[in-house]
């Protein structure tokens, strides 16, 4: 099958790397001809096999192409333009899939115009890794879409979990309240360190939550809880001033260098 990624943050590059792997060809793309072409470097850098190309464009990524998987940035309005392109040249049958991680899929069916070949496939970081995805069904997404994701997710050698299209679907929203009491904890003093350590000894988590959400990056973390808190209306959703103070300096996590943790100077498993 012929797939195309688009947006090569680390998670396009590890869906690209997983589609590629299971014998799929892969074209990726990302903002700009030349970011395309590092970031398919950056793939064979981390070991990525099989066949994948870089295209200049989405429009040139899309001939003959059967599936695209949407992994750019996690705002509506960027997600919105670039599913108006997608719509303007994809074929007709073309499946499009959004990795968004809170975004509502209804919303981006609208935008792409064909919402019945819309659908979320949410993978977990890191892709090549995780097992899950989780589906994400919108109110018009067609039964064939539905089963031909399945089959995608299936050749992948992944699991795959339905769920209908609401904020933060489930396991981000099942670990908000983690994070959050995570995230409360260094604010009132509490050393990043100390509350993953504990977490990893007490909950048998393998990353505590505050490494989870430096290696996730804070801007997407602080997307996610700008939707939940939105759609919800519950203030218990509401991000800890300090993220939004990090993600304004660009200490967005570990990518950055900087975020719960300073990366010049520890790494998280060290502070134990
Ligand atoms: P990121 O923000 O680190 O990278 C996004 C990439 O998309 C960048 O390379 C950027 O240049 C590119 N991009 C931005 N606008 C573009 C456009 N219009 N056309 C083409 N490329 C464009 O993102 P990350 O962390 O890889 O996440 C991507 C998506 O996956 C988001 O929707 C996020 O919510 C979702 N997600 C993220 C997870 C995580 O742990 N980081 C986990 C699961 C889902």
């Amino acid at each position: 099958m012929i797939a195309v990624v688009v947006g090569l943050g680390p998670m396009g590059r590890g869906i690209a790397q997983v589609l590629a792997e299971a014998g799929h060809s892969v074209r990726v793309v990302d903002a700009t001809a030349e970011l395309g072409q590092s970031g398919l470097e950056r793939i064979r850098a981390d070991g990525g096999t099989g066949d994948i190309t870089a295209a200049a464009d989405v429009e040139s990524a899309l001939a003959d192409a059967e599936v695209l998987i949407e992994a750019i940035v996690e705002n509506m309005d960027a997600k919105r333009e670039l599913l108006a392109r997608v719509a303007a040249a994809g074929g007709p049958d073309l499946l499009v899939a959004s990795n968004t991680s809170s975004l509502s899929v209804n919303e981006m069916g609208r935008a792409f115009g064909a919402p019945e070949r819309l659908i979320g496939l949410h993978f977990f970081n890191p892709p090549t890794r995780m097992r899950l995805v989780e589906v994400i069904v919108g109110a018009a997404t067609g039964d064939a879409t539905v089963k031909r994701s399945m089959s995608l997710v299936e050749s992948l050698g992944k699991t795959a979990v339905v769920c209908q299209d609401s904020p933060n679907f489930i396991v981000n929203r099942v670990c908000r309240p983690l994070y959050y009491e995570a995230q409360l904890l260094v604010a009132q003093g509490v050393e990043p360190a100390v509350v993953d350590a504990a977490a990893r000894g007490g909950l048998g988590h393998p990353m505590g939550p505050l490494q989870l959400l430096d290696f996730t990056g804070l801007h997407t973390h602080l997307a996610s809880s700008e939707t939940a808190l939105r759609e919800f209306g519950d203030p218990r959703y509401r991000p800890i001033p300090q993220v939004r103070g990090l993600v304004r300096a660009g200490m967005t996590g570990k990518a950055a260098g900087r975020g719960f943790y300073d990366y010049a100077i520890e790494s998280p498993r060290d502070a134990n």
